[in-house]
Parts: C-alpha cells; sequence; structure tokens
C-alpha cells in the first residue's frame, strides 16, 4: 500500500510516500481502508521533536509514529475475532492516538478500544474530508469548555478563533447558549461571524483586553496569550482558558459530538486539501500558522 513514512524527525520534507506493506490485524484489531486523514498543529510537532524527547512522552502514551497522521474517517474492511464493535463495510473516525502508526496511508490497523485514542461510527452527514478534521479540534475545544464550566448566558471571548480549535469553540460556545466574542482577524471575520460569533474583534487593530467589556470565559485557543493579559477583562467569577493544556481524547466527546453535527449545531471548517503525494506541501502550508480552521489529506478513492 502507499503510506507516507518519516524515517527521521524534521522539516517536512522528512516526509516520504513510499509503499509499504499493508498491516495484518490482530484478533481485537479492526483494518480500516483510510479515506481522509488532515494535518493538525500536533502532527507539525511530532514530526519535529527530537528523537530522544519521545522516550519520557511514551510514559504520557505518545510513541513516535513511522508512519505519522493522527486523524482518519474510512471504511471497516476487515475485524478480527474478538471484535464486537464494528463490521466490515461500516464508516469511522477517529484518532491514532499513542500508536505507533498513523493515517498517512491506505489501510490503518486499529484496536476496536484502547486507552488513548478513540474510534467511532462516522457522521452520515458529512465527507470524509470533513469528518477527518473533527475528532481533534472539536474534542479539544469541548472538554476546555466543559472544564470551565461553560453556561448559558455566560460572556465568553474565544481568543483564536480562526485556528482548528478555535472554529469549533465558537460553535459549541454558541451551542451552550453563551454570548460570544471572536478574536481574529480581518481576513478571516466573515466565516467566523457565520460559526455563530455575536461579535468579532480584529486582533490587528483592536486589543480586547484593552476595553471595558469583562468575561466569564475568555479561551485563548491559539495558545498565544497569557492569564497576566486577560485578568483585567475577566469578572470577578471569571476564568481564563488555554489550549496550552493537557487533554484527553473520550469517545463519549466524540459520541456527542457526532450527534451535535448529524443535528446540524457543528460543522468543520476545511480550508484546503491535499493529497498524500503533495504531504510536504500540507505540511508546509500548517506550518505557517495561518490555516483558517482544518486542512484534510485526501488519501483513497472514496
Ligand atoms: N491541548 C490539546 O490537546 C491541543 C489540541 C489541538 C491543538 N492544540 C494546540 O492549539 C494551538 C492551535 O492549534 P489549531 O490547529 O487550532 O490552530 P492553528 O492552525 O495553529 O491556528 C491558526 C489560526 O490562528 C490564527 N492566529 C495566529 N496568530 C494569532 C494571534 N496572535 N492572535 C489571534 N489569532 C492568531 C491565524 O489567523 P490569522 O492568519 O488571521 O492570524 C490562523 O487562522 C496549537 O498550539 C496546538 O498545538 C492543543
Amino acid at each position: 500500500m502507499r503510506a507516507v513514512v518519516a524515517n527521521k524527525s524534521g522539516s517536512a520534507e522528512v516526509l516520504k510516500l513510499e509503499r509499504v506493506s499493508k498491516p495484518n490485524i490482530k484478533n481485537h484489531e479492526v483494518l480500516i481502508r483510510v479515506y481522509a486523514s488532515s494535518v493538525t498543529a500536533g502532527d507539525l510537532i511530532l514530526r519535529k521533536l527530537h528523537p530522544l524527547l519521545f522516550i519520557p512522552l511514551r510514559f504520557m502514551g505518545i510513541k513516535r509514529k513511522r508512519i505519522p497522521g493522527h486523524e482518519f474517517s474510512g471504511e471497516v474492511v476487515e475485524v478480527g475475532a474478538e471484535v464486537k464493535r464494528f463490521k466490515p463495510g461500516e464508516l469511522v473516525f477517529g484518532t491514532t492516538t499513542g500508536l505507533s502508526v498513523g493515517a498517512y496511508a491506505e489501510y490503518l490497523a486499529l484496536p476496536e478500544i484502547w486507552k488513548r485514542g478513540v474510534i467511532s461510527l462516522k457522521p452520515t452527514n458529512m465527507s470524509h474530508k470533513e469528518a477527518a478534521v473533527l475528532p481533534v479540534g472539536a474534542m479539544t475545544a469541548l472538554q476546555i469548555l466543559k472544564r470551565g464550566q461553560i453556561e448559558s448566558g455566560h460572556k465568553v471571548l474565544i481568543y483564536g478563533a480562526s485556528g482548528s480549535v478555535g472554529s469549533f469553540a465558537v460553535q459549541f460556545a454558541r451551542y451552550f447558549g453563551a454570548e460570544v466574542t471572536a478574536v481574529c482577524s480581518d481576513a478571516n471575520k466573515e466565516w467566523v461571524k457565520s460559526l455563530g460569533a455575536h461579535r468579532i474583534i480584529d486582533y490587528t487593530k483592536e486589543d480586547f483586553s484593552k476595553q471595558a467589556q469583562k468575561y466569564d470565559l475568555i479561551f485563548d485557543a491559539v495558545g498565544k496569550i497569557g492569564l497576566n493579559k486577560v485578568h483585567a477583562s475577566l469578572t470577578e467569577k471569571g476564568q481564563f482558558l488555554s489550549v496550552k493544556t493537557t487533554t484527553k481524547e473520550d469517545p463519549g466527546l466524540l459520541a456527542f459530538i457526532k450527534k451535535l453535527v448529524e443535528e446540524d449545531h457543528i460543522k468543520p471548517v476545511l480550508d484546503r486539501c491535499y493529497t498524500l503525494d503533495s504531504i510536504v506541501s500540507a505540511h508546509t502550508y500548517v506550518e505557517t500558522g495561518r490555516k483558517k480552521g482544518n486542512v484534510a489529506i485526501v488519501v483513497g478513492g472514496n
């Protein structure tokens, strides 16, 4: 099968499209024909990480992937003898967190259940490209907003609303009934507003922290600001939340996200799509830090 392989750490050029053996599944695994994957900010961090740094990370369940790619959407084509949750022909999406093989490949062998990553039936109302960019950004945004105990009527500011986590955070905050202020640049304001933001602040022209408005929650979804900047903009019980925190992948969260997607409350924003053979360009683009929402990788022929 065709797969992107990274034999060393480094720039996007370490990613090479090669022919590798199709995986054989074990009794507790499913074989997935991958139709789409993605490039997340995390994929870039892992690609560049020095191999020795993976030694302590192994204790946190993070392994170096020779075949990178964190998110996938595809079709179950074979199941092991002990598999109960899935059958051939079902369309699924999820992550490869904690596994040593990722989704930049035509086939992926995944345990039916494991501690770090998630796999679920794909939302019925979207393409594989859209489903493949959902899990990481949406689970992160949802989990962090829930940690802040977001409530209807809360005044919520999402900083970095045009990234993956930010664009999902705007939609979840709106779904929970919050009054949403989104911070992004002028180039992104129209589509960010269309996600449900009540108000937009262009961070290149205005500084929200110098305005009188106070917020119950300020969520830095792009990891660019700190508590010292936002402190004066929080209400008495207000909280600062940052994407620079550890999050956990949770099948319950993914199931909730699937439901909200199918009920049309949440949708992933797709910026660009690349193919496996243009993976270097895809990583190079995401590395600019300017992507709008998400970047998908089309893998198979569906
Ligand atoms: N904790 C976790 O589990 C977890 C999970 C996923 C991601 N993350 C982290 O979250 C961060 C964001 O990742 P992402 O993929 O969602 O987004 P991203 O691709 O890193 O964000 C790109 C967007 O951020 C905007 N942006 C850049 N600089 C900005 C600034 N100074 N102020 C406001 N907006 C700015 C850009 O818009 P302009 O072009 O208009 O500037 C662009 O649309 C990364 O650091 C990633 O590692 C953490």
